[in-house]
């Protein structure tokens, strides 16, 4: 990341307020909200991490000791935090849309605009392999690659519905989709 932030002006409309990314573990939405809210000058909160602050555990801990329902009702609680700040950038959890309170408070909180991050399933799994063979946990709904593959199909109505804008980052670098996001989001009609 430079020191300093990029000098080219995104005119994003008055009454936006916050972006949340969406889509399937792997597809970048972390690593380019990162970019995104620092080349937009805004700031950057990834529900994930929230969670495991507040909790002092790690999200695959939470699986095993709380359960994935648990697990969704203190990601409902981060969202709602989230949606309550300005001038930020969300990572949601890939599978935050799955829970209807999530959709509804996405989709009914004015100033919001989500965005889709998406493409295969191979690339997004093999990314989130990497990303574990370098050290990253594992993470827990992508232990069984066919349930996984399963949750993926099943979860494409779920974001794209949700999606003001779809973006495909299967061949894009994290900067080229921020590049991308910048001007979409631009001419994104309000
Ligand atoms: C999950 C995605 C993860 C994390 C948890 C469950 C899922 O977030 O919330 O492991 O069910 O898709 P990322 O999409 O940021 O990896």
């Amino acid at each position: 990341m430079p020191d300093h932030p990029p000098l080219s002006p995104t005119h994003l409309h008055p009454g936006l307020r916050r972006i949340a990314l969406t889509g399937f573990m792997g597809a970048g939405k972390s690593t380019v909200g990162r970019s995104l809210a620092y080349s937009l000058g805004w700031r950057f909160l990834d529900l994930d991490t929230l969670i495991e602050g507040r909790s002092g555990d790690s999200i695959p801990n939470l699986f095993r000791t709380l359960g994935e329902p648990a697990f969704r009702r203190q990601e409902s609680l981060a969202l709602v935090h989230a949606l309550g700040q300005s001038n930020l950038v969300i990572a949601l959890g890939g599978g935050a849309p799955e829970t209807l309170a999530n959709r509804l408070l996405l989709e009914q909180t004015p100033g919001t605009r989500t965005v889709f991050l998406t493409g295969p399933f191979r690339v997004l799994f093999d990314r989130c392999m990497l990303q574990a063979a370098a050290g990253a946990l594992l993470r827990p709904n992508l232990q069984d690659p066919l349930l996984a593959e399963s949750r993926f199909h099943s979860r494409q109505v779920l974001y794209r519905r949700l999606a003001n804008l779809t973006v495909d980052t299967s061949s894009l670098s994290p900067a080229e989709v921020t590049e991308n996001l910048r001007t979409a989001l631009a001419s994104l009609p309000f």
